[in-house]
């Protein structure tokens, strides 16, 4: 019987970790992204810019057919892939950047979510999603008003379809993470941020040159050991510096 994990942006960054995770535990691993990863962990690299809403389901259906519900033993979703977007006041930020940060963060997700569950209705295996969720969506950073708004929707996408699933026979269970600061190209961006445009940049570099970044792998073996421990409460946000 096969273990799945399909996780979109598991090319690098904290995806990379997660994958290199699971597939360490002997996971068949598929990964969504607009870039291939050399070889390193799957040949299953699915291309798709989750910025182009109306190419998911399509991705989707595909990497489905080579699916078998009969011969796996559990399937896990991790929406990882997330964009910075334009760190700036919202009256700097353009209309199309506003709709790309959105719609890579937030409705790909929801779409990927609701594709999930519609095509593992029947599939009598445990089904997880982690939305990996960050920090900025409790906490309003100035400059980063697409992001922290995108972030919030995917936690309050998390309750709305915990409380739905929780009605299921066999439901999905689904939870958000966030994960901390974690060293990869996005805190690159992040502190690289122009300081008239964010205003915590120093925050961030601090956290940097005070070596308090944790790496992809630490973060993956977290959110790895909660996938399988089976202690996973529907619907909860947390926050990996918690456990
Ligand atoms: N790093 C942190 O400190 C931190 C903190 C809190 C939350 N997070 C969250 O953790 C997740 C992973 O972030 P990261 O730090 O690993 O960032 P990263 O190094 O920038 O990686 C982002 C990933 O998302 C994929 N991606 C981005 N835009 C995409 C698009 N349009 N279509 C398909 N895939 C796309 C990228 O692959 P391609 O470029 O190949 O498409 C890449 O795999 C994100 O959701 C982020 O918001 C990170």
């Amino acid at each position: 019987m096969e273990k799945i994990l399909i996780i979109t942006g598991g090319n690098k960054g904290l995806g990379l970790g997660l994958a290199n995770q699971y597939h360490k535990n002997g996971y068949r691993i598929i990964s969504i992204s607009r870039s291939k990863k050399e070889k390193l962990y799957s040949e299953e690299q699915y291309h798709c810019d989750l910025s182009q809403s109306e190419t998911i389901e399509a991705t989707f259906t595909e990497i489905f057919s080579h699916l078998d519900k009969n011969n796996t033993k559990n399937i896990t979703l991790i929406n990882n892939a997330g964009d910075l977007g334009n760190v700036n006041t919202i009256e700097n930020i353009k209309p199309e950047e506003i709709n790309y940060t959105i719609t890579v963060n937030l409705i790909a997700p929801l779409i990927l979510s609701s594709l999930f569950i519609k095509f593992t209705k029947d599939w009598h295996c445990k089904k997880n999603i982690f939305n990996i969720s960050s920090g900025a969506a409790i906490n309003p950073y100035e400059g980063w008003s697409t992001y922290c708004t995108s972030k919030s929707g995917l936690d309050m996408m998390t309750k709305v379809i915990s409380k739905e699933q929780k009605e299921e026979k066999n439901g999905v269970k689904i939870v958000s993470i966030y994960p901390g600061i974690v060293d990869t190209e996005m805190q690159t961006k992040v502190r690289s941020s122009p300081k008239e445009n964010f205003k915590s940049v120093q925050k961030f570099i601090d956290f940097y040159e005070h070596g308090e970044l944790t790496s992809p792998k630490q973060v993956a073996e977290k959110i790895y050991h909660l996938d399988e421990s089976g202690e996973l409460k529907n619907g909860v946000i947390l926050d990996v510096r918690n456990f």
